[in-house]
């Protein structure tokens, strides 16, 4: 029997099983090439969606608007805020961002064109975009957008509801203007407490010397009846016995001697009105007066010695006054500071068992600094914010108006100069005058 069997060409692994071998492990090796690159390319494209989604979400969460268009000015991507504020519900990408500018835009649609075309850039400019609601402006920003080969692929704008920015404007306006007027209020205020403080002043310093002039009046006129009636019986032609019944009865003689006693007292409430009129005019004054260079020192001497002959007391003065101290300004105005400064040192120091007083003034630098000190009881820190206080007094009534220092302030202050108040209870008081030096001095007339 013969068989029939048609015979096949052999395979190269039959014919040669080296070579199949040698297949199976190129096979092996692109197998695992292949499965390195896909690896790879897994790891790159998660890497590249999380910035992806980074980018989102940042491109989302800004509350400005951004729109992304091609070349064409179709609008190719937007964020949030643009989908959110310029239409409801329908997505713009796809659309042209030509329905989105409202015809009286300052910028138009033709003008973007041409800034992609001249690939400028649009910086703060004005636009108007439908929303909405309406027309609304927007301060437009806007960049060319290219392509991974440089090539120009659209523009991005970026826009920000200017009435935001009003809105936002607004506020602080008014939050200023409302602080503006609380400050108005408050000096206001101020001045009416302190307008309060001056008329209750006075009023409380003039009340005493006018009811001392009032007083006195009241018994002139009793004199004057009393005295009437004694000159009718004279004029009548009574008898001189009759006259002298008369002149008794009517107290004549004591009238006669309290006449004078009277009239000073009317005089002396007189002078002392005229003088806290004087002092309260000087006091208001802005008027600043002829002006001189004089030496500090001489109307210091001057001042301690005009107080201390009068004060009627001992009290041990140090002086300790440096030479050539030349300021300028009104002599009278500022020995009356001083001799201000020392009536005060010299009233404090009247309870105290062993008074000293010290007046010196030296120059520092381009400053005269004059102080005087006292070893009195001093003031609590309380008193010190109120020293210088118009009316502000702790003395008697009829002893001190309170202008002193008040008075003090301003005129050393329209000399271009401080005043200050060092103090502690217990340990004495220090006020101290500032007042710029003249270099070269010439005396005043
Ligand atoms: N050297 C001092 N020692 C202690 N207290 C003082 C001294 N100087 C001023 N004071 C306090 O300051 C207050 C105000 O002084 P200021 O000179 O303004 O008014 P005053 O002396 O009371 O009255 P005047 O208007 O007659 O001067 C005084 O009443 C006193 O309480
Ligand atoms: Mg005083």
């Amino acid at each position: 029997m013969t068989s029939d069997r048609t015979s096949e060409p052999n395979s190269p692994a039959e014919e040669d099983p080296a070579a199949w071998f040698t297949i199976m492990a190129k096979m092996d090796e692109t197998w695992s090439q292949l499965v390195g690159q896909q690896v790879e390319l897994e790891q790159k494209n998660s890497a590249l969606e999380e910035a992806h989604e980074l980018i989102a979400s940042v491109f989302d969460s800004m509350s400005d608007l951004l729109i992304a268009c091609d070349t064409t000015l179709r609008i190719v991507r937007c964020n949030r805020a643009a989908q959110e504020t310029l239409s409801e519900g329908v997505p713009l990408v796809g659309q042209p961002l030509a329905i989105l500018i409202a015809p009286d835009s300052p910028i138009s649609i033709e003008t973007l064109s041409r800034r992609l075309t001249d690939r400028q850039r649009l910086e703060d400019q004005g636009i108007t975009l439908k929303t909405p609601s309406g027309a609304q402006p927007f301060s437009v920003n806007s960049a060319i957008l290219r392509d991974s080969h440089h090539r120009v692929s659209g523009m991005v704008l970026a826009a920000r509801p200017l009435g935001e920015l009003r809105r936002a404007y607004d506020e602080l306006d008014r939050a200023h203007k409302s602080l503006q007027q609380a400050q108005t209020q408050l000096i206001h205020a101020e001045k009416m407490a302190s307008l309060g403080r001056l008329v209750a002043g006075v009023a409380h310093e003039l009340n005493n010397p006018i009811s001392f002039v009032y007083g006195n009046a009241l018994t002139l006129r009793r004199f004057t009846r009393r005295i009437e009636t004694y000159l009718s019986a004279l004029h009548a032609g009574q008898t001189p016995e009759q006259l002298a019944a008369i002149r008794r009865e009517q107290n004549i003689d004591a009238v006669l001697d309290e006449l004078d006693g009277s009239l000073a007292g009317i005089t002396e409430g007189a002078e002392r009105v005229r003088d806290i009129v004087a002092d309260l005019r000087r006091f208001s004054s802005e008027r600043r007066a002829h002006d001189a260079i004089f030496d500090l020192g001489q109307i210091a001497r001057k001042a301690v010695n005009w107080v201390l002959s009068t004060c009627g007391r001992e009290i041990a003065t140090t002086l300790d006054i440096a030479p050539e101290l030349k300021v300028e300004g009104h002599s009278g105005q500022l020995q009356q500071v001083i001799m201000n400064l020392v009536q005060n040192a010299v009233d404090a120091l009247d309870t105290t068992p062993d008074p000293h007083l010290r007046i010196t003034a030296h120059r520092q630098g381009q400053q005269a600094i004059l102080e005087v000190a006292d070893n009195g009881p001093g003031f609590t820190e309380d008193i010190a914010h109120r020293i210088f206080d118009p009316f502000f007094t702790t003395k008697p009534v009829g002893k001190g108006t309170g202008l002193g220092l008040a008075i003090c302030y301003r005129t050393v202050h329209e000399h271009g100069g401080t005043l200050q108040a060092w103090s502690r209870p217990g340990q004495g008081t220090c006020l101290t005058v500032t007042l710029p030096v003249r270099a070269r001095g010439e005396d005043a007339p």
